[in-house]
Formats: structure tokens, C-alpha cells, sequence
């Protein structure tokens, strides 16, 4: 059932379902890992550009880590940019640059979990195996009417039994692409188009008039906020910019210096003239930036110097500072709002 919906009202255009590589597995497996936590239509022009720049798993191997984060700066949930090319790096090391084709192997690569290494599977290899993503969890939890938070351990371990006994003989491909389409499209979390499901009849949570009510949601808490300033330090046309740590937000982006004391404008002259005579001194716009975790406030200080910087006299982070033009800056990996900021301030 699910297949023949899939054939007359799935989707059927999309870039990485216009691929003609003879089973190369690369090319499914960046848009799974695009797909992961981004929709849709805001993958597509970076999934293009992706691929152009990387064609293959031995380029994504051989490049920096400065160009893969610039590449996919924009995209959010960078850690899976960097788990891409460590996982291009193994496949190269390990694998000798061909993708294992068997589900369990394809888990063992950082950033594939369960539910993406099954999706890279069928899809490049026509393997046999179940996804489980969030989609596929809410259409389960309805057709089924499954109690309970879907992301709790007890309910996943019930819908990944559920979605691996539903799997067809045949047609894997189709079906899994079906389960998508019909989340995305159909089954959406509110309004979704019941009288245009091919599961109408059949759907549990349809004929208890419980589509609204399943799956059930987490209670919400209010995310916590943070706050932190932001320095725009400029010298001329250059930006000194920062490499964020490799792990948390935006890790191994660029970004801009960032300052715990933010009340206090002494302490933010002396932080600021660590790199030089301060010129001048001034409060810009901020930003407010939502992850899925928290909130983040960021206040943004613009100090304009006139010394350049000297090394030694910030020796213990000089190796993760770096002066750059400010048109090149934006070609760095950049947070997306951080370079809303740079676009704006720099170009004042
Ligand atoms: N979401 C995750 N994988 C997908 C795919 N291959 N097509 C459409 N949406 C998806």
C-alpha cells in the first residue's frame, strides 16, 4: 500500500533520488547526515554545493577541516560536519575508500546512528534493513497508537520492533522512501492530511479521533538562556576572529573572541586592549540565537584598534586567533548569525 502511494504521490525530484552512480554510496550517505536534523528544501543548495566541492569520499578525506565547516556553514549542528569528514577519513583509512554496504558497519562511522545507517543501506546497497527517524515515529505512533514519548527508551525499543516487522519482502527502496514522503507530507506533527493518507482506514489513531493527541509529547520545559558578549574587533579591514573548541556549540567554527564580563566596561577595555590600542569602543546590536538546548543572548562590542596584534602578549591562545580581511572572513565558517553581524558591521 504504502508502496504504490509512494509511486503516484511520493516525492520523486529530489537531488540525491537523481542519482545515477552505479550504487557509490557517498553521495546517499551526505544527504542522510544533511537530512538528520535539517528539512527538506533548506538541504537542497547546500547539498549541491556540498558535492561539487566534495565529489567524493577521497576529497572529503584529503580537505581541512577549515573548508569542510566553511562548506557547511549555514547548516547548523556542525558536530555532524565534523563527524562527516572524520567518518570520509576512516572510510579512506579502514575501508579503503569503498562504503561497507551492511548496516551494522555503516553504524560504526561516527555521526551514523541506527536509523541513517539503514537509510544509506537500502538506498545505496537496496539492503533490507529499518529506519526510525523522527517521521517515521510519529506515522508509527498514530497508525499503531502507540502510548508514549517516542523518545523515551521504552517506546523507541517498541517502535524499532514494530518498524523492523513491517518491512516488506520487496520494493525497499520504495517503502522506506514512502515512510519519509508520507511523514513529511502527509503525516505532519499538526494539520496532517488524514483524508489523503493511503493508512486513512486503517490508522488507529485516525478512527479514535487521537491524531492530535499521538504521539505524545515530552512536557515542554522553557530552555534556559545564556548570555555571553561578543567582540567585534576590527584593525582596518581586518576582523580577529577565534576558533571555537572542537566540541559544543559551533565547535571548530570561526567566531568572534567571546567575553564572560560583559556589565563591566573596564574590564572589557582591558580584555580588548590584550590586542592592541583601543580606538574606540561601542555597544552594537546584538543577536538572539535559539538552539535546541537553550537560548542564546549575544551582545556584541565593537572595539576598533590601532596596534597590531603581538604575539607574545597573548601567546596561550595565539595559535586559535587569527587576523583576516573582512571579505575573506566571510568565506570562513561562520555561525549563521555571526555572520549576519560581520556582513552588517563590517560593510557600516
Ligand atoms: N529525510 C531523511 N532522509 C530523507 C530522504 N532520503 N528523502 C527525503 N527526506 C529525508
Amino acid at each position: 500500500m504504502l508502496v504504490a502511494w509512494q509511486r503516484t504521490h511520493g516525492r520523486h525530484a529530489l537531488p540525491w533520488q537523481q542519482l545515477d552512480t552505479g550504487r557509490d554510496a557517498y553521495p546517499v550517505w551526505v544527504a542522510e547526515i544533511m537530512l538528520q536534523q535539517t528539512r527538506v528544501a533548506a538541504v537542497i543548495p547546500f547539498y549541491r554545493r556540498f558535492l561539487e566541492r566534495f565529489p567524493d569520499v577521497a576529497a572529503l578525506a584529503v580537505a581541512s577541516q577549515d573548508e569542510v565547516m566553511a562548506c557547511w556553514s549555514g547548516l547548523g549542528y556542525y558536530s555532524r560536519a565534523r563527524n562527516l569528514h572524520a567518518a570520509a577519513r576512516r572510510i579512506v583509512s579502514e575501508f579503503g575508500g569503498v562504503f561497507p554496504d551492511d548496516p551494522d558497519a555503516l553504524e560504526s562511522l561516527p555521526g551514523v546512528g541506527r536509523s541513517t545507517a539503514a537509510a544509506v543501506a537500502v538506498f545505496a546497497f537496496g539492503r533490507r534493513a529499518a529506519i526510525l527517524d523522527g517521521n517515521v515515529k510519529r506515522v508509527l505512533a498514530r497508525v499503531f497508537a502507540i502510548e508514549g514519548i517516542p523518545s523515551s527508551s521504552a517506546t523507541t525499543r517498541r517502535l524499532w520492533t514494530l518498524a523492523v516487522e513491517l518491512l516488506p519482502a520487496h520494493d525497499l527502496e520504495r517503502y522506506t522512501q514512502g515512510l519519509m514522503d508520507l511523514g513529511a507530507t502527509v503525516c505532519t506533527p499538526r494539520n496532517p492530511a488524514c483524508t489523503s493518507c493511503p493508512f486513512e482506514l486503517d490508522c488507529h489513531a485516525h478512527r479514535q479521533d487521537r491524531v492530535a493527541e499521538l504521539p505524545h509529547r515530552a512536557p515542554r520545559k522553557p530552555l534556559p538562556e545564556r548570555r555571553v558578549a561578543m567582540l567585534l574587533i576590527t584593525r582596518g579591514n581586518q576582523v580577529l576572529l577565534e576558533r571555537r573548541p572542537p566540541t559544543g556549540i559551533w565547535g571548530g567554527l570561526w567566531s568572534l573572541p567571546e567575553s564572560e564580563s560583559f556589565e563591566d566596561p573596564e574590564e572589557f577595555r582591558a580584555q580588548v586592549e590584550r590586542f592592541g590600542e583601543v580606538h574606540s569602543l561601542e555597544s552594537e546590536t546584538g543577536f538572539t540565537h535559539g538552539f535546541t538546548h537553550f537560548v542564546l543572548h549575544a551582545d556584541v562590542v565593537h572595539a576598533r584598534i590601532r596596534e597590531p596584534l603581538h604575539a607574545k602578549r597573548c601567546a596561550a591562545s595565539v595559535d586559535s586567533l587569527r587576523w583576516v580581511d573582512s571579505a575573506e572572513a566571510l568565506e570562513l565558517g561562520l555561525p549563521a548569525p555571526v555572520r549576519t553581524l560581520m556582513r552588517v558591521r563590517l560593510a557600516a
